[in-house]
């Protein structure tokens, strides 16, 4: 395989080196092109950019492959658990037993947030969104510990990672309770991570609440399915903010930001949304989607992958736990047969057909969150929580890199050219 290529501009030709990942793919190096050359290469939006070197998750989206440090997804979303996975992402390998049980017993010493941030949330209208609540609030929880703000050495950062996961999940089930009036509940010693999660939402200081076993796996997959996907909208965001070396909890709250807007982790309320559009004007499937082909700004929500072209494995995993939550639940939900019928049609169309268009992890995910009870606008938090480990693993990965510059692209200037100030009572029209 060619070790370097050639760019020919004008009457200039230069060799770029080319490097090959694990997996080979194949990379041309242009970080010394303008330096050689005066130009830049121009990649709006990034499709065709790798932005770094990592060894965290591989995605082959023609073939719809997705793996966390080389373990398969599917054997992960099977055998696995969320808090374990969450350790394989950020310390490289799968933790051996003691390993596990230490990093369980560090996230429940941490799960408790200052009693004072707990006066925090009194200020939020309960009419805010949670994600603005749980981005505010993990820079809030940082100002508590100022010693988080530094990486100083391994035991430093496994004590950032605990509290980090640990509290995100409190403060997201408190911003819950929040905005519904009720009160937040404390987490608790005996339950494990995701139990506690559900412990914190539907608990009541009055009443027993024992969270339900298959809700609980079921609730522990869609973690495990959401914890990384490389260098997507919000995880390249974390990575950016971490190489000005912010801190990781200011650069995970930027992450939290970036994944709220319904092209990226949005899109699993927006999903929800729709097909209660659908149900609630008796629009049918054929009629919706030909709808989103007439409409530039109609997308059939759930749809799309940038990277995947064939199937997103992990819609694959959700279709089937979808149906066997719903079953093992008694649950019978509308919105699944629209899903179902939409999906059907859609495939089925020339319009995604020609485009690659398949149903992405937001497709199902919100069906099965709204059958275990999980609320609307909660949707994106539980992506939020999912993605924590993979955000930490790549805010250290840049950390550690002894390369790491700071992240700045280039642009291609495309406004007015240089000319002069005019005084304001001089300007005309
Ligand atoms: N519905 C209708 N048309 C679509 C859709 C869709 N969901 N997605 C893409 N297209 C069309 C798009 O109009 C374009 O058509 P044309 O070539 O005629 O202009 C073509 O397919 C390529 O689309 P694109 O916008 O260039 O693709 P992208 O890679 O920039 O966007 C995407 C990827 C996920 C943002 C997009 O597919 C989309 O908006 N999907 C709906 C929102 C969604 O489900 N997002 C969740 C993504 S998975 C979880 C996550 O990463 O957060």
């Amino acid at each position: 395989m060619a070790d370097s290529a050639k760019l020919t501009y004008q009457d200039k030709t230069v060799e770029l080196p080319v490097v090959v990942g694990s997996e080979n793919e194949v990379g041309v190096d242009v970080s010394k092109l303008r330096a050689q050359t005066g130009i830049i290469t121009l990649d709006d939006g990034y499709g065709n950019t790798g932005s770094c070197l990592s060894g965290i998750t591989y995605i082959d989206g023609e073939k719809g492959i997705l793996r966390y440090r080389g373990y398969p997804i599917e054997q992960l979303a099977e055998k696995s658990s969320f808090v374990e996975v969450s350790y394989l992402l950020i310390f490289g390998e799968l933790p051996n037993a003691d390993q596990l049980q230490e990093f369980r017993e560090h996230l429940t010493q941490h799960q408790f947030i200052h009693e004072s941030m707990r006066h925090h949330f009194e200020g939020f209208p309960p009419t805010a969104h949670p994600m603005a609540i749980l981005s505010a609030m993990i820079n809030a929880a940082s100002c508590f510990q100022p010693q988080l703000m530094k990486f100083e050495d391994d035991a430093s950062f496994a004590d950032s990672v605990a509290r980090l996961m640990s509290k995100v999940r409190t403060i997201s089930a408190a911003s819950y309770k929040q905005s519904i009036g009720q009160a937040i509940m404390y987490p608790r010693f005996d339950l494990r991570y995701t139990s506690n999660f559900l412990y914190m939402m539907y608990g009541r200081p009055n009443l027993d609440y024992e969270p339900d076993e298959d809700v609980v796996r079921a609730l522990d997959q869609i973690l495990i399915l959401h914890a990384d996907h490389e260098q997507n909208c919000s995880t390249s965001t974390v990575r950016m903010v971490g190489s000005s070396q912010a801190n990781l909890w200011a650069s995970v709250a930027a992450g939290v930001c970036a994944l709220w807007g319904p092209l990226h982790g949005g899109a699993n309320q927006a999903v929800i949304e729709m097909l209660t559009e659908i149900s609630a004007s008796g629009e049918s499937c054929e009629s919706f989607v030909r709808r989103v082909k007439d409409d530039p700004d109609t997308r059939l929500m759930g749809f799309g992958h940038r990277v995947y072209k064939s199937f997103d494995p992990r819609a694959k995993i959700l279709k089937a736990a979808c149906d066997k939550v719903l079953d093992k639940l008694g649950v019978q939900d509308p919105l699944l047969d629209i899903a179902i019928k939409l999906e059907e049609t859609a495939l089925k169309d020339e319009y995604f057909v020609a485009r690659n268009l398949y149903p992405n992890v937001d497709f199902y995910s919100g069906i099965i969150m709204r059958a275990i009870g999980i609320p609307l606008n909660m949707f994106t938090v539980l992506f939020a929580i999912g993605r924590i480990p993979g955000w930490i693993a790549n805010w250290r990965e840049v950390h550690l890199n002894p390369k790491a510059r700071i992240y700045r692209p280039r642009q291609i200037y495309t406004g007015e050219t240089a000319r002069d100030y005019v005084p304001v009572q001089q300007r005309q029209g």
